[in-house]
């Protein structure tokens, strides 16, 4: 579905009150000069073409600092590393939103600014979890005369507008206490599902019940089904506390699955399912009811192998409803409804990413789901987009959040992405798939620099790189390499694998980057001038990628992506939490600081053949991703997980 998103349909939905308008004054003299707070990033395909009327209302929101984030990093250290003497000790939801709300003073000298600058103090108001001020009935005008700027209206060519202004300036005493200001500067880029999806011609002659049984991998280079992924990655375990243990899958929209088409799969792969339907845990009205008009996504597949990897472990269905914005996703809508202190409700998301609410379309759902489920142990996220297409504070508060899930004792896990150290997309329809970007942040063909995926680039999250199994192999032998595959029309497909461009190194990998950059520096080194080697380095860890059998719509099919990688590693976690829950342990919570420790290294499948693919475009750098070694490489990570020695190992630490 595509939505044109007009500014007058943008604002009336959002503010039906327009308060007296207020006349901004001079500033300087109380809060110093005002500096640029953030600056508008470079989005192919967009056109400034003018300026918005003045009177036109403006939903002006002011998103305020958080306390003690630079304590953030290494909270969540003290409760995963496995040499903390607190390791486990997670914190409650309720700790977590104390320890990091706004404080006091950020609210009232916020609040003061407006006031002086002429919002009457009864428009302006503080959100209800406090994290956010809201300003009633803002006019352009007065919007633009705060922030020292001019609201623009940006046209694309198949018509859609877009409001925006280039940069916005805050006095300085007033910035440290303001992340970011809305609307502003957010970006306009259209994000679509990681996702391929092909009919199986070549191999119907085959049963595919009969391949990866009995500790054999015959078949698992053309075709991967349950049982290939049972025998790579050493699972056996079978779960046993599924009471006290949970894990949730992620998904947007109405494309989910059909229940018929799940049994049919079990029938084949895990009988003892067949009836069993996912629990849905409703976001934004998100439902599990088919869109008439189109195909089951890539849902159905991903729930079948969760499922069947997992069981009898129940898997929640975390659907995010309200599918206003098309093929956007919005990772804030499912943080919200886990962790209300995170919501941004009544003033704070980003219409770019986030679901204008209430929903002005006819039949609109009308509020966000703030709070209202318990977050499961394991969240599997098979969304990658572009690090690039978001403000650096939205970044930041984003990635924040996914800390606090660690503090909490929460997995979170995020595909790669499939187009190896290039953009996973931007622009128009998935177009500039494959494009690497500019110093300047344009996205174009003769870019050179790598283009990251997102959220893979936020260090708190675990990033799930791609594997496929080799011509012939046998297990034992190395039987993996990095998924890599040549698509016709030249567009490949291979594990996203990189550095961010925007967060550093975290501690726990700086060893693992150094020996690898080491490994650059020697055998490939023109492949260092790509990208930034300070940056926080992804995948974690990676899983197969390829040619998984299913069943949609019906049919059978074979799909490819990281979205199949990161609910098999999901599942592994979860096969060790029930391990760890069984033994009276806690859930294993943010896993990175183990995984790259000496000690875990025998617990994985080591990948050290193939390379990711690099940038559309340049001669030679075109296939010149990065190259798989041994120990951890930005195309496999840490390698693939062998379930049993993981659970040897978890069941050795507090
Ligand atoms: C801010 O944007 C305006 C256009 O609205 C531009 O003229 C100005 O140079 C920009 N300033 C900075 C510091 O980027
Ligand atoms: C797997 O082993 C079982 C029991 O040993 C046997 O009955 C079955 O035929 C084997 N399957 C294949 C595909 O070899
Ligand atoms: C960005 O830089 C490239 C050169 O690297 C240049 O060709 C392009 O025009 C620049 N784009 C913008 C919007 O400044
Ligand atoms: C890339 O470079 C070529 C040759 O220098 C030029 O003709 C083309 O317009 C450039 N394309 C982009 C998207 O900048
Ligand atoms: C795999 O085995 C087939 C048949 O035995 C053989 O033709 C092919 O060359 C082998 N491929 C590799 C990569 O070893
Ligand atoms: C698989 O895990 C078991 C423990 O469950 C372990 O004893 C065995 O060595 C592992 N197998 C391989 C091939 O790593």
């Amino acid at each position: 579905m595509h939505i044109h998103r007009s500014p007058a349909a943008w604002v009336s939905a959002v503010f039906a009150f327009l308060g007296t308008p207020a006349v901004a004054a001079a500033l300087v003299p109380r809060w110093g000069p005002a500096v640029v707070h953030e600056r508008r990033a470079v989005h192919p395909g967009w056109e400034d073409s003018h300026r918005l009327p003045a009177g036109v209302p403006v939903p002006l929101r002011i998103a305020l600092t958080q306390q003690n984030l630079h304590a953030l990093p290494d909270k969540l250290l003290a409760v995963a590393n496995p040499e903390s003497p607190t390791y486990g000790a997670h914190w409650s939801a309720a700790d977590v939103a104390a320890a990091f709300a706004p404080a006091d003073e950020a609210r009232v000298a916020v609040t003061e600014w407006l006031i002086h600058a002429g919002f009457a103090a009864e428009r302006v108001k503080a959100s209800y979890n406090k994290a956010w001020i809201e300003v009633d009935g803002a006019t352009a005008a007065e919007v633009e005369a705060l922030l020292e700027t001019e609201y623009r209206i940006f046209k694309r060519d198949d018509g859609e507008e877009h409001v925006a202004c280039h940069n916005y300036s805050i006095p300085a005493a007033i910035a440290a206490h303001v992340d970011f200001v809305l609307p502003t500067v957010q970006s306009n880029v259209k994000l679509v599902k990681v996702q391929k999806r092909n009919v199986l011609t070549r191999r119907q002659s085959v049963d595919p019940t009969t391949i990866g049984v009995n500790g054999s991998l015959v078949g698992c280079d053309t075709l991967v089904v349950p049982g290939c992924l049972k025998t790579l990655y050493n699972m056996t375990y079978k779960a046993k506390a599924t009471d006290r243990n949970t894990f949730g899958i992620v998904s947007y929209y109405s494309n989910t699955y059909l229940q018929s088409d799940l049994d049919t799969f079990f029938g084949n792969f895990s009988p003892a399912l067949v009836g069993t339907a996912p629990t849905l845990v409703s976001i934004d009205g998100g439902t599990i009811a088919l869109d008439p008009d189109s195909s089951v996504g890539e849902d159905g597949w991903i729930l079948e192998y969760a499922m069947t990897l997992a069981a009898p472990q129940p898997v929640q269905f975390l659907n995010v409803g309200n599918e206003q914005i098309g093929q956007f996703f919005s990772m804030n809508e499912w943080l919200d409804a886990v962790d209300g202190s995170y919501c941004t409700s009544g003033g704070g998301d980003d219409l770019t990413f986030d679901p204008q609410l209430p929903n002005p379309l006819p039949g609109g759902f009308k509020d966000h789901s703030c709070g209202t489920a318990k977050v499961p142990n394991v969240v599997s996220n098979s969304q990658a987009v572009d690090e690039h297409a978001y403000t650096a504070f939205y970044r930041q508060r984003q990635c924040n959040e996914f800390a606090k899930l660690g503090l909490m004792g929460v997995t979170v896990l995020y595909a790669a992405g499939n187009t190896g150290t290039s953009g996973t997309n931007t622009g128009i329809s998935g177009t500039q798939s494959g494009y690497c970007i500019d110093d300047n942040g344009s996205v174009n063909l003769n870019a050179t620099n790598f283009n990251p995926a997102w959220p893979a680039s936020c260090p708190w999250i675990t990033a799930v790189g791609g594997t496929q199994v080799k011509a012939n192999a046998t297990i034992g032998n190395a039987p993996e390499e990095v998924w890599n595959q040549d698509m016709t029309m030249g567009f490949f497909v291979s594990g996203g694998g990189g550095f961010s461009n925007h967060f550093p190194t975290p501690d726990y990998q700086k060893t693992a980057v150094a020996n690898y950059l080491k490994f650059l520096a020697k055998n490939d080194p023109t492949t260092l001038q790509h990208f930034n080697t300070k940056g926080r380095a992804y995948p974690d860890i990676s899983a197969n990628a390829n040619s998984f059998f299913n069943i949609g719509d019906g049919s059978v099919s074979v799909d490819s992506g990281t979205s199949g990688a990161t609910p098999t590693v999901a599942a592994i976690i979860t096969l060790v939490n029930d391990a760890r829950i069984s033994a009276g342990k806690k859930p294993v919570g943010f896993i990175n600081p183990m995984i790259y420790s000496s000690g875990f290294a025998s617990a994985f499948n080591d990948i050290t053949d193939g390379s990711n693919s690099g940038c559309k475009g340049l001669q030679g750098v075109r296939n010149g991703g990065f190259k798989a070694t041994s120990g951890w490489d930005p195309a496999s990570g840490v390698g693939s997980p062998n379930l049993g020695k993981l659970i040897e190992k978890w069941l050795a630490l507090p």
